[in-house]
């Protein structure tokens, strides 16, 4: 009789909605078509260099489709290739602790980060598979990665709920969301929550264009108006706005405020009052959104099909309404950017929005 075959899981990076959907997908395939085993590994590559397991049942996967981060944990810190505070090269006891479990496959969860430690451990035999995940949908060779759905929605849900206290005290308000390097969150959620100005990285702006455009509101009676901001934005004359680092992250950049000072701008240039709200990890908390628990649900069953067709280095993608695989290799060689003369932001000029451009 043939072994059971075993299945290795992961979430990686920042946590987001959709994480255990996919988990629950992962194994729930596992067990259900393969009659399979699963194992958990805490904390990301954490529990892989650490050999921090759990086994995953049918029971422990149940009911934790609406859930949001994981029930696996996760870190943005533990990577096998410079591990700690000297920055130490584990990947050998990564791979042992992974052979002495006797796993036929890894499915790593996880954005850039993780997939660029998933890529390294691949070339040095692990055979990993890859689900993509992320608030900021950056990457490449996938239309949708998890959490960016919800992300979308929570900040959308802000931007509606900032619209009264805006006209109220006739404010300029300034919502400030996640995306570090591209503008798919705010871009998305300005439309859907009908920003007035919307700034993202990929299309630099002129801070007199984005005042014009308040003080024309204004002067036709609008008595507020809403500008959404990606904490990724350079202002003229600024590069990032860096909040801190974090030591041994594979990014360490953290951002959060430029926003602050695009307000004093504001001020200063049209006299008009301005807020700040800083969404910050309220866009990773929540429910996930249906489209979010389809997706993983999706992508949790084509990771194992992968796995159980030794199909080693991919990642599951979603291309148009099609669920497919592409290299992983391939959605790691840079960050996937929003087309400053894409569908969503010709839609959104139409509508009169302004990129500040
Ligand atoms: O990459 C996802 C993300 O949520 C970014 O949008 C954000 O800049 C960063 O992670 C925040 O990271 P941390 O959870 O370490 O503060």
């Amino acid at each position: 009789m043939r072994r059971k075959r075993r299945i290795g899981i992961l979430t990686g990076g920042g946590d987001c909605p959709g994480l255990n959907p996919a988990i629950r997908a992962v194994a729930k395939t596992a067990i259900f078509c393969y009659q399979a085993e699963v194992v958990g590994f805490k904390d990301g590559f954490e529990g892989l260099i650490k050999n921090k397991t759990k086994k995953l049942g049918w029971e422990d996967v149940s009911g934790i489709l609406t859930l949001g981060g994981t029930i696996l944990g996760t870190s943005n810190r533990a990577n096998p290739f410079a591990y700690g505070e000297g920055k130490k090269d584990v990947s050998p006891i990564a791979l042992k602790n992974f052979r002495r479990l006797k796993l036929d496959g890894l499915v790593c969860i996880g954005g850039d980060g993780t997939f660029h430690i998933a890529h390294r451990l691949h070339q040095l035999g692990m055979p990993v598979v890859g689900i993509p995940k992320t608030i900021d949908n950056d990457l490449e060779r996938t239309d949708y990665t998890i959490g960016f759905d919800s992300a979308v929605a929570v900040a959308t849900e802000s931007i509606d709920n900032i619209h009264t206290t805006a006209e109220s005290h006739h404010r300029v308000m300034i919502v400030e969301v996640m995306g570090r390097y591209t503008g798919w969150l705010a871009l998305y959620a300005g439309v859907a929550g009908g920003g007035d100005v919307i700034l993202i990285p990929e299309i630099p702006f002129d801070m007199k264009k984005v005042c014009q455009e308040l003080l024309r509101r204004s002067k036709i009676g609008k008595r507020f108006s809403i500008v959404v901001v990606a904490e990724g934005v350079k202002p003229a004359g600024s590069g990032l706005v860096i909040k801190r680092k974090v030591k041994g992250s594979t990014d360490p950049i953290r951002l959060g405020g430029v926003s602050y000072r695009i307000a004093e701008q504001i001020e200063s240039l049209t006299g008009l009052e301005t807020r700040v709200i800083i969404l910050g990890h309220l866009q990773r908390g929540g429910k996930p959104t249906e489209f979010d628990r389809i997706l993983a649900t999706q992508f949790g069953k084509k990771a194992v099909d992968l796995v159980m067709g030794e199909k080693f280095g991919w990642m599951t993608s979603r291309q148009g309404d099609k669920i497919i695989c592409v290299p992983i290799a391939s959605a790691i060689t840079r960050l996937k950017k929003v087309k400053p003369n894409s569908p969503i932001v010709d839609a959104a000029k139409a509508m009169g929005t302004c990129f500040g451009d």
